[in-house]
């Protein structure tokens, strides 16, 4: 008999995968996961195939090929104003899920605690666990005005940090609930980290989702947060394609030297037509400042059709999902209201509670489920025609 010891035993299988089964299972419309149901650009597809066809397709430099580092630089100084080396700053990583997983790994040691926001998304507490840290979390705040969700309290996260605080994992444009990063939340996590040595990582996989005339503000727009932040973002949410898992890292040498130690002997290299592919788009015909238009129509044709439902929409700065109150259908855990719609209307939604700790406390159920909306119209229009058959009790 083998003795098996799991280095994570209370992870099982991800809320999404299971929403996703279920999913196809009930012939769902699928608006838990986070992908979109249409193509990537034209001019991406096309791009990638001719890099294909002309060539290399053997094993890219392991840091990722040098066209692509130098756009990433590009777009990072013309958002952010902070200049990255492309040779000893800038890695391609295998979506961001990789350069999350390298980056913790290389930088959180055993005895380090690492300070998670809640609601946080599913990655980040396994991986440090694996790193032999100890995820901390801190909550955001519920907000009392209608129908906003959640507000950063920086006094509680200060509060929350050790003397074993190693890092903090942020994330904004936020995974669930939409919230994005103000001035003056830079301005206090500034007075922090002047306060209490650590690192930052910052999860931009929704940077280019920013609604309502407002602007992406990352931690690396600071002088004194880029020192010690690891900047990641994912070109599929970006680009429509999630299933290519291509995204970066930056970071100042000396952290980025340690995080390609393990992308290294994690994957060691990123498909290589993709990277040319997407260097080639990025340089050419991206028009990455019209991506946030296009998904507020979507998140506002979305409110307006849940405005006729019993659901209450809440309010979305950013990402491509919006939260729902659904206090009218009677309080219960949100594990089982996404199962009962997802049986009754043949709709998947993501209960927010999964993006806590532990998923059946009270304080992690508010009676809110997780809407993806980087979906066609016709799609959002037949998930709300199947909601309205939802009743109050
Ligand atoms: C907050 C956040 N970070 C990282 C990822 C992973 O991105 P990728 O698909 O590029 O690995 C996701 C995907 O859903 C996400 O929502």
């Amino acid at each position: 008999m083998i003795n098996l010891i799991s280095k994570l035993p209370l992870v099982g299988d991800t809320i999404f995968n299971e929403m996703s089964t279920l999913a196809r299972e009930h012939r769902a419309i699928n608006l838990g996961q986070g992908f979109p149901d249409y193509q990537p650009p034209d001019g991406l597809i096309q791009a990638v195939c001719n890099a294909m066809q002309e060539g290399p397709n053997q094993y890219a430099p392991m840091e990722g090929i040098p066209a692509l580092r130098g756009a990433i630089a590009d777009k990072v100084q013309g958002q952010h104003g902070r200049a990255y080396d492309a040779n000893t700053e800038i890695t391609v990583t295998s979506g961001a899920t990789e350069a999350l997983m390298s980056s913790i790994l290389a930088l959180v040691h055993p005895g380090d605690d690492v300070l998670l926001i809640d609601p946080a998304y599913d990655l980040y507490a396994p991986a440090i666990t694996l790193a032999g840290g100890t995820p901390q979390r801190v909550a955001l705040r519920t907000s009392t005005k209608p129908h906003s969700g959640f507000l950063l309290d920086w006094t509680a996260v200060e509060d929350a940090l050790t003397k074993k605080t190693r890092l903090i994992v942020l994330n904004f444009p936020h995974n669930p609930t939409g919230l994005t990063l103000k001035e003056a939340d830079l301005d206090a996590l500034e007075q922090i980290v002047a306060r209490h040595d650590m690192l930052l990582l910052s999860d931009e996989a929704y940077e280019h989702i920013v609604f309502d005339g407002d602007t992406h503000r990352s931690p690396v727009s600071r002088q004194i947060l880029a020192e010690r932040c690891v900047l990641i973002s994912s070109f599929g949410k970006t680009f429509h394609a999630t299933g290519w898992k291509v995204g970066y890292c930056c970071a100042p040498e000396k952290i980025s030297r340690e995080i390609r130690k393990v992308h290294q002997y994690t994957v060691y290299s990123v498909n290589t037509a993709v990277q040319a592919g997407i260097a080639t788009y990025l340089k050419t015909e991206a028009s990455l400042g019209a991506l946030s238009g296009f998904y507020q129509k979507k998140r506002d044709r979305l409110v307006e059709g849940l405005n006729q439902t019993v659901l209450r929409p809440l309010h979305s700065e950013g990402t491509f999902f919006l939260l729902v109150d659904t206090r009218a259908l009677g309080k219960h855990q949100e594990k089982t209201l996404a199962l009962r719609i997802l049986q009754e209307c043949g709709v998947a939604t993501i209960p927010v509670s999964a993006f806590y700790a532990n998923p059946q406390a009270a304080e992690a159920n508010h009676q809110l489920l997780r809407l993806c909306f980087a979906k066609q119209d016709s799609t959002l229009d037949s998930a709300v025609e199947r909601l309205q058959s939802l009743k109050a009790c």
